[in-house]
């Protein structure tokens, strides 16, 4: 399918779910007052991808990103907040560990890039298009 529709209704406030779209995960991620603050505080010349949150985000309490590590392509963990996060409380990819952000920035490790954003329309009440 080119896009798909998702539920934003069952994400709670500091997790995420995954959706798959185009054969790969989408992770929707609800992020808490902390976690945008974390990402709108980060000076960006300290980046190794250099992006604003604010350019990856369409409103900032959702992030969504394609849950795919730019590295060699293994599924980070974080999207339960039991989960490895990482150093930035993000996303942990334990392949060879790579840290991202919670705006899905490459932090530290090997990967060279961000996670994805994938494009995306949100409809009426609680649901997202992507694709
Ligand atoms: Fe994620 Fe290598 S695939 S760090």
């Amino acid at each position: 399918l080119a896009s798909i529709e998702a539920d934003l209704s069952p994400v709670q406030e500091g997790m995420a779910i995954s959706v798959m779209w185009r054969g790969r995960p989408v992770f929707l991620r609800k992020r808490t007052q902390a976690e945008i603050e974390q990402a709108r505080s980060v000076d960006l010349d300290a980046l190794p991808d250099p992006e604003s949150d604010a350019a990856r985000v369409q409103t900032p309490e959702w992030l969504i990103v394609v849950g795919v590590c730019t590295h060699l392509g293994c599924i980070p963990l974080g999207n339960k907040p039991s989960d490895p996060r990482g150093d930035y409380g993000g996303w942990f990819c334990p392949c060879h560990g790579s840290h991202y952000d919670t705006a899905g920035r490459i932090r530290k490790g090997p990967a060279p890039s961000n996670l994805v954003v994938p494009p995306y329309t949100f409809g009426d009440g609680n649901t997202v298009t992507i694709g």
